[in-house]
């Protein structure tokens, strides 16, 4: 098996994107193991190796002929911290790894936002190579090369951009995360429908099997795991290897346009406006991501409704798809106030006011800054 491969056209920093359902014969190729590298630093979580994820990679590493060292670090958000970081600095010292080596991250967005800044930051910037295992980080974390740490004012408030050598999606992974986890994904690649493949929609509606479990996005449940066998559909392989790569080729086609967010990046920001909001508000916990994704775009498509842009037709079509493939249509009660302030405090705002992205058609959005009332309208018919 040797996968699909899609460029992110930076020019002499262009790296590939690998799709493949099941390891590739060579992993040490789509990793693109830096010539020079005599060490590798491979990152990941607990329940991560225990999928068997990292021992693969490790395996061709070692193959590659080079020293490997694992680190594990925390589960979850809590993980993006200076401490955690600092041990992962402590260990690529301890190898030593130098400038020429490299550091794997394995894992989920975590893992890749912690491990990416680790590289970014140790010996003044070393390779780091993403290979992604949710379907959050397949479809956007680990391709673009925003890195970074939390601090107690705010996520991702210390990071760098630095782009990955490689990125190797193998979306066998995918079939071991737990089902809600795999389905808060979903809100991403309908993001992606909406600002640029509409056909995603349409593969979404017709092909996205809907089981008792998978439509409840059950915390618990996994996917082609219990000894009863699943209660619904699960994905095949090739319909989660279409859907990660016609988001993966979205996402390389907007980050070669505009590597720093200067213009038309934002527009992958739909739905994380208020998205944001909510889970800042709801402490990280009990909304996931990609849920609170689902939940801004209901009111960025509401929004666009209010300015006249986007039509009924639109936020119907949505609303059912997103109730179908499992994910919230509508928001915890919040704090106005709050809300704003999380809103204003975003990273992405600029002085301007707080920018919206909305949609007028599948494929054509706009990244705007309206008006407050415009947005509490919106808020109150999701949220209200
Ligand atoms: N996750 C949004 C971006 O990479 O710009």
């Amino acid at each position: 098996m040797s996968g699909e491969r899609v460029e992110v056209a930076l020019g002499r920093r262009s790296y590939p994107v690998t799709v493949s359902a099941g390891w590739p014969a060579d992993i040490g190729a789509a990793l693109g193991v830096p010539g020079g590298s005599s060490r590798a630093l491979v990152v990941s979580q607990a329940p991560v190796a225990a999928a068997g994820h990292a021992g693969p990679v490790v395996g061709a590493l070692v193959d590659h002929g080079l020293d490997v060292d694992t680190v594990e670090v925390p589960d979850g958000e809590a993980a993006k911290d200076v401490a955690v970081l600092t041990r992962l600095w402590q260990a690529a010292a301890d190898l030593p790894l130098a400038r020429h080596d490299v550091i794997v991250a394995v894992g989920g967005g975590v893992v890749g936002d912690l491990a990416g800044f680790a590289a970014a930051s140790y010996h003044r910037g070393i390779d780091v190579v993403q290979v992604p295992t949710t379907l959050l980080a397949q479809v956007d974390a680990a391709i673009g090369g925003k890195t970074g740490i939390n601090l107690p004012q705010g996520k991702n408030l210390v990071g760098a951009f630095h782009q990955p050598r490689a990125v190797l999606c193998d979306v066998a992974t995918l079939t071991t995360l737990p089902a809600r986890v795999l389905t808060e994904g979903l809100g991403e690649v309908v993001k992606y429908g909406l600002i640029a493949d509409p056909g995603l929609l349409d593969v979404l509606e017709e092909r996205w099997p809907v089981g008792e479990e998978l439509g409840r996005g059950s915390v618990t449940g996994r996917l082609g795991g219990s000894a009863d066998g699943p209660p619904g559909g699960e994905p095949s392989l090739a319909l989660l290897e279409e859907l990660v790569l016609r988001s993966v080729r979205v996402k390389a086609a907007i980050v070669a346009a505009d590597e720093h967010e200067g213009g038309q990046r934002a527009h992958l920001n739909l739905g994380h406006t208020y998205g944001h909001a909510v889970e800042a508000l709801t402490g990280y916990r009990s909304v996931l991501h990609g849920e609170a994704v689902a939940i801004g775009l209901c009111v960025a498509l509401r929004l666009g409704r209010q300015l006249g842009r986007t039509d009924d037709a639109l936020i119907e079509r949505v609303g059912s798809l997103l109730a179908r493939l499992g994910l919230p249509t509508r928001g915890p009660k919040l704090d106005r106030a709050e809300v704003w302030r999380a809103m204003a405090g975003d990273k992405k705002v600029d002085a301007s006011g707080v920018r919206f992205v909305v949609v007028d058609e599948p494929g054509h959005p706009a990244l705007i800054t309206p008006p407050p009332e415009a947005v509490d309208a919106a808020i109150d018919e999701v949220a209200g």
